[in-house]
């Protein structure tokens, strides 16, 4: 205990409890697993990793095997869409957060019920531990769920009025609050959960009292016993072991342990609250609830754009997107109109070190993302108002239409509180009812957030571990183990069916890491299956493709043979790869970190972190040291070691990939070490030349760079020497004199382009004095209507000007049919009658689309419409002209 009294001291309260947690569990025999990333890995069924159990959900639908069978975890997790959405609700309650901490043990197939109690029991209620006090604990439990109600009745000294049993909302057993799941479909489970009564202070009622939603008791630990995988059609598969899954909020628990009433009034709350006060010059921050959003969302947003996530107008991106804003805007009801959000994010890593440390790196890129994402929107503020008011110029009666709103907020951005804002103050309403309507029939974000529910693949479900071999051999014999065909598990592929082959061994290497599938044969006793691509399914190797000749069965024995040639040239991509990323650091600086790669046969592609534009002299600095590299034939070796080794020998770890216990570290040279499971050359020597093809950025403060190598890198030169080739020889030119030669082209151009013109206007001037005599008069006014063929606009503009100089009052209508069937036309007033309000050229084209279609706009003096209808070639003339005699 002299430990607990050092660290009290020198500790935040959190970190205190944070560790205290690891301890207990420590003791109980679990290893602590780092947090992963809010990006859940390679899970296709969730938007953010939103529960400490995302990062073992395999384990827990028995596809991949467990290193260790009891582990603990502190695992970072956002609550922001998807099942668990808990947006809303932050700033209007005391206990949620869309960022949070969640601590958590784990059993897979190991403990259940019973210890999973009894450890929580002994880590909220020991002196040792938390010290709560006992009479203060309810919990709660499946009203199905006979064998955890016993273990809290008999083995835990906790009252039976304390322990309330909860049934389903309906018929379904798994509707009920005591019955939690990931997502729609995945592992599931029975819960008990914990919960803590703040006292007669607070309003509300015990779980399952009609006031159960006050303030009052506070849920503080799901306990949930995993048995079941949840099918997309609802129904439970039994899982083969029993697992516990626990989770716990760390600022939750914080907050009762401080004895304090709310997540935000935490001891590392309250200083970064403090602190963005400061900054944006706040003074009643206890009363205003705007700034509990900004701190929440502040930790959210940073978070993300750390792990990975960009502000975007789709999928994940735009939940960050929409955090962001929402952010912005309650800054606006905090009266801060200046940019603000992203100077948050030091005060961030200072107050909440114990877990924001990890943001140190970064720190300069998110903020400069959020304040690009900043200054966007506030652009998108600007101009929504700008649209804004010409809706409200147009206006007529004094409520706006709800399908304008919601296209604003919809297509601009432009948030529904701010048009009612803007048309209150003016006594205009807004027609919610519209609002809401148009809202409800645009699910199409619903529905791209929904795509992430997709049914699990059901190769997963195959029970095969794979063993690749590929690293050494491109060659080997196998078996059979399983075939899938349209999904289903099949014993035979016949001749030109295609399907899915797995087998126990296999030299094919399937795609991971951005190294793309091998393509090869599987020479079977009748014949051959060709394999197009291999991929993974948690352990199971599939071969794809198509049998060619005979068939390929169930146990049968096979040779499985890669193609060697194109896996020599993705291995050389590969190689190229880890050299470009290490030059790239040299070069740009650490902050380069991988976002993505792809890696095939004919090139590699890499994408990084880096705000701005690649210089050539960076771009050949580069090439430079990479190709260095390449004629130093220095060899590329593998180590495999434990994890942590890997850590401390200062290889690149990617932080959004979770790794097994035992990893490859690749070795090139002295030049680059980092963890890959991909495949490799032997010699940087064999890679021969490498070449950048592009760079280019990809989103804000992401850059792409493609690259070749070998003998693509030597076509793509021979095709430049082709192209330059080309161009010397059409232009005469060598390469000493072509950038002179391409200069004087392009002045011979401008100059033969004045030319043109001058004697384009005095044809127009030419013409337009032919036109003169058709000039006549109705009543006191020149009007002169005449048809053209094939003007560009600048030359109508030109010939109106020059007619309306010699008319010197009058009106000209000038009707230019094109080729491409479309009648364009254009009306020029003279400034004497739109002043004498005689006529005016807008309500004159207004007039003529009116009676024949097509579109139109401009100014008094002249305006011009776009006509679709050929149609009315014939009688266009004659409308304008008893047009003007109506109107003059
Ligand atoms: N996975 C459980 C939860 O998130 C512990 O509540």
């Amino acid at each position: 205990m002299e430990f607990y009294s050092m660290m009290e001291s020198t500790c935040t309260k959190i970190l205190m409890i944070f560790v205290k947690n690891f301890l207990i569990f420590l003791k109980k025999g679990h290893k602590i697993i780092s947090s992963s990333t809010l990006i859940p890995n390679s899970d296709q069924t969730l938007l953010f990793t939103n529960s400490g159990m995302n990062q073992f959900k395999n384990i827990f639908l028995g596809i991949d095997k467990p290193l260790f069978k009891r582990v603990a975890t502190a695992q970072r997790c956002v609550r922001a869409g998807g099942k668990h959405n808990d947006l809303n609700n932050v700033g209007y309650t005391e206990r949620h957060l869309t960022f949070f901490e969640m601590l958590g043990n784990f059993s897979f197939g190991d403990y259940f019920k019973n210890e999973a109690i009894q450890f929580a029991w002994e880590l909220l209620t020991d002196v040792n531990w938390f010290n709560l006090s006992k009479n203060k604990l309810w919990v709660t439990v499946h009203n199905c769920d006979g064998e955890s109600y016993d273990i809290w009745s008999n083995q835990i000294d906790i009252p039976n009025e304390h322990i309330v049993k909860i049934g389903s909302n309906t018929n379904d057993f798994c509707d009920s609050d005591n019955f939690w799941q990931m997502g729609n479909i995945g592992p599931c489970g029975p819960c008990s959960e914990i919960f803590y009564d703040r006292g007669d202070r607070f309003q509300g009622g015990p779980p399952g009292s009609l006031e159960e939603f006050g303030e009052r008791y506070v849920e503080i630990w799901n306990l949930v016993f995993i048995q079941f995988d949840r099918q997309e059609n609802g129904r439970l598969l039994s899982l083969p072991m029993l697992s516990v899954d626990t989770g716990m909020g760390l600022e939750r628990i914080t907050s009762i342990l401080q004895g304090v009433n709310s997540n935000f009034s935490i001891d590392v709350f309250k200083k970064l609250i403090s602190s963005i006060s400061r900054i944006m010059k706040i003074n009643d921050i206890y009363i205003n609830r705007s700034v509990y959003v900004i701190a929440d969302h502040i930790r959210a947003c940073s978070f993300l754009i750390q792990d990975g996530v960009l502000p975007a107008n789709e999928g994940r991106g735009y939940v960050l997107r929409r955090i962001i804003r929402r952010a912005i805007l309650h800054g606006k009801k905090l009266g801060v109109n200046d940019i603000f959000f992203y100077k948050l994010v030091s005060p961030l890593i200072k107050y909440m070190q114990h877990i924001a440390d990890i943001l140190h790196e970064k720190k300069d890129f998110i903020a400069e993302i959020l304040l690009s994402e900043e200054k966007l929107f506030q652009d998108t503020l600007k101009r929504g108002l700008e649209l804004l008011e010409k809706q409200l110029i147009r206006l007529k009666g004094n409520c706006l239409n709800g399908e304008i709103a919601f296209n604003l907020y919809d297509t601009y951005g432009f948030p529904f509180e701010l048009t009612q804002d803007v048309c209150l103050k003016r006594g205009i309403h807004v027609d919610q009812e519209g609002f809401d309507q148009a809202m409800l029939t645009q699910k199409k974000y619903t529905k791209e957030l929904n795509k992430f529910d997709i049914s699990y693949e059901k190769l997963s479900l195959c029970n095969v571990s794979s063993i690749f071999v590929g690293y050494d051999k491109l060659i080997c014999k196998s078996r059979v183990m399983a075939l899938f065909q349209n999904n289903k598990s099949i014993n035979k592929i016949y001749t030109k069916e295609e399907g899915i082959v797995i087998l126990n061994n296999t030299p094919f290497y399937g795609e991971s890491g951005g190294q793309i599938g091998d393509c090869g044969q599987l020479n079977t006793i009748s014949g051959f299956f060709q394999v197009s691509n291999t991929k993974k399914y948690g352990q199971t190797i599939g071969h794809l493709g198509i049998v060619n000749s005979g068939t390929i069965s169930v146990g049968e024995e096979i040779v499985a043979q890669v193609d060697q040639h194109k896996r020599k040239c993705i291995s050389l991509n590969h190689s190229a790869t880890h050299l470009l990323r290490a030059a790239l650091s040299q070069v740009l600086g650490s902050h380069v970190t991988q976002k993505g790669s792809l890696v095939n046969d004919r090139y590699l592609r890499f994408d990084f972190y880096h705000h701005a534009t690649m210089t050539t002299t960076q771009m050949n600095t580069v090439e430079n040291i990479v190709n260095e590299q390449i004629w130093k034939n220095a060899p590329i070796t593998v180590d495999v070691m434990p994890i942590e080794l890997a850590r401390n020998s200062g290889a690149v770890i990617l932080i959004n990939k979770q790794y097994d216990k035992k990893v490859r570290v690749l070795k090139i040279g002295n030049f680059s070490t980092e963890l890959c499971g991909g495949t490799h050359a032997e010699h940087t020597g064999e890679i021969g030349v490498f070449m950048i093809t592009k760079e280019c950025s990809i989103a804000a403060g992401i850059r792409r760079v493609e690259a070749v190598t070998n003998n693509v890198a030597l076509s793509a030169i021979h095709q430049y020497k082709m192209l330059l080739k080309n161009i010397f020889q059409s232009t005469q030119s060598d390469d000493k004199n072509i950038l002179s030669k391409i200069h004087e082209f392009k002045c011979r151009y401008q100059k033969l382009e004045k030319e043109i013109d001058t004697l384009r206007n005095q044809q127009i001037i030419q013409q337009s004095l032919s036109f003169i005599k058709d000039v006549y008069y109705i009543k006191d006014v020149r009007i002169l209507v005449k048809q053209v063929v094939n003007m560009t606009s600048k030359t109508l503009f030109n010939m109106t000007d020059c007619i309306k100089h010699q008319l010197k009052s009058g009106v000209i209508v000038l009707i230019n049919l094109n080729t491409n069937k479309k009648i364009n036309l254009v009306v020029a007033v003279t400034k004497d009658l739109i002043e004498r309000n005689r006529i005016n050229a807008l309500s004159l084209v207004h007039y003529i689309i009116k009676i024949l279609g097509g579109k139109g706009g401009g100014r008094p003096d002249f305006a011009q419409a776009g006509i679709n209808n050929m149609a009315t070639t014939s009688k266009i003339s004659i409308e304008v002209n008893s047009l003007l005699h109506n109107i003059l």
